[in-house]
């Protein structure tokens, strides 16, 4: 059991050391983030990279809508596991980070599998209404959460996968003193999710925390 294990920076370190290699043009993305100060902190982690590239692997999917793509790095994770006929849709309200992005897709040469979207995602999702997935990883602002997975499950297939970043908010969901409006957001929807019984899901320790569920 692994009860008292503390995920530090130091064994973070170690697991993706003893992960997957990174992509250069993802190792790319993370050298330019760092260029970028305290906003390098809204990008996922290597380790949420190698997950996420495994995940479609295994699972085979070809249709994946991404909600928050920043500079790239979830997103160029995506595209390396879909097959050249799959398909990531990227929903971001940036125009800047979106061209830098686009940038480091068209370098690791995988933007022939992307279209991205610039405008609030609440909006895009009502455009992609006639769409399907079979998976959608949501990494966007916190606040709309809810809405966002009440919207993906209208788009997802049977048995596809909906990905929730940043569910253990530096851990301070567990502390129940804690009453901020954003640890009480994700706490919220946490128990939410939990709660639904059209999913199966987990929560797995990766960066700051991702439930994946499997729709019934
Ligand atoms: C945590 S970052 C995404 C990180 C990205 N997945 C990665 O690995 O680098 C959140 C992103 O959501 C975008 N965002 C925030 N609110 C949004 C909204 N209402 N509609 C669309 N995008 C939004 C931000 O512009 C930002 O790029």
């Amino acid at each position: 059991m692994g009860a008292n294990l503390e995920i530090t920076k130091k064994l973070q370190n170690y697991i993706n050391d003893f992960g997957l290699k990174l992509h250069p043009v993802q190792q790319e993305i993370i050298d330019y983030n760092n260029t970028l100060g305290d906003i390098k902190r809204m990008q996922v982690d290597p380790s949420q990279c190698h997950f996420l590239y495994l995940i479609i692997k295994i699972s085979n999917i070809k249709n994946v809508l991404e909600i928050g793509t920043f500079t790239g790095l979830s997103a160029l994770s995506i595209l390396l596991a879909l097959p050249d006929n799959g398909k990531l849709i990227a929903l971001d309200k940036n125009e800047e980070t979106n061209k830098v992005a686009l940038n480091f897709f068209k370098k690791a040469k995988q933007d022939h599998k992307i279209k991205t979207i610039i405008k609030p995602a609440l909006e895009s999702l009502n455009e992609l209404k006639n769409t399907k997935f079979d998976m959608v990883f949501i990494d966007a602002d916190k606040m709309n959460y809810k809405e966002y997975y009440e919207r993906s499950l209208k788009l997802i297939n049977k048995n596809g996968l909906i990905i929730i970043d940043n569910v253990l908010w530096h851990g301070e969901v567990a502390d129940e003193d804690n009453l901020d409006k954003y640890t009480v957001n994700i706490r919220e929807f946490n128990k939410y999710v939990s709660n639904d019984k059209r999913v199966e899901q987990i929560i797995v320790p990766l960066g700051d925390g991702m439930t994946i569920c499997r729709v019934l």
